[in-house]
């Protein structure tokens, strides 16, 4: 363990002001940019902590996806912005990954059917569905209740709710 954090401190740190000017297509307003700086600094804290928490001690170890529910469960808490794993095409690894509501049914199809994200505003919230890839790796898990036959990747998602104002 003791050799592993010494490799990490080892690697030359990002300096950010040095970097060249940004592409255009990547550029948001001030205002976007500070309000996404503010939430990824909470995610990457809360995300921190939890990995500590979950990982450094050998007797603590969770699922990766259980670890970071905590940290949904924590952005929820400090913003109001909600974070929930779906199963798209592989069985869900727990009950409570099933897609739900009438949004995560469509977001889950679509995903299915190859859209890398699906989007709508309901309810006083920016709903947002996007692609978790189960990679080689991960499949072996995820299909083992129902072997793949076809080569269809594999895939899960993520559904973030943001709080909207009416505009
Ligand atoms: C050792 C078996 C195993 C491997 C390997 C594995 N998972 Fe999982 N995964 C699980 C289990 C078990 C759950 C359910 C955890 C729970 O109870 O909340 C899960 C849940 C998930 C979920 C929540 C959605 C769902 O279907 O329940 C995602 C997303 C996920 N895993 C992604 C991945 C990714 C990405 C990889 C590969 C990088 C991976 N997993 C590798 C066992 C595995």
């Amino acid at each position: 363990m003791r050799a592993t954090s010494l490799a990490v401190l080892a690697v030359p740190v990002l300096v950010l002001a040095a970097r060249a000017e940004p592409p255009e297509d990547k550029r948001v307003s001030v205002a976007v940019a500070r309000d996404r700086a503010v939430l990824l600094h909470e995610v990457f804290a809360d995300t921190l902590e939890e990995v500590h928490r979950h990982y450094f001690r050998r007797e603590g170890a969770v699922l990766p996806s259980r670890a970071l529910e905590d940290v949904f469960t924590r952005l929820d808490r400090r913003s109001g912005v909600k974070a929930r794993w779906i199963a798209v095409n592989t069985p869900a690894m727990s009950v409570n990954h099933e897609p739900d509501t009438a949004f995560e049914k469509a977001a889950a199809a679509e995903l299915a059917a190859g859209k890398a994200e699906y989007g709508r505003v309901e309810k006083g919230y920016y709903l947002r569905a996007g692609v978790i890839p189960l990679r080689a790796g991960c499949v072996g898990c995820h299909t083992r209740n129902a072997p793949i036959t076809d080569k269809k990747a594999r895939l899960a998602g993520l559904v973030i709710a943001i709080p909207v104002r009416n505009e």
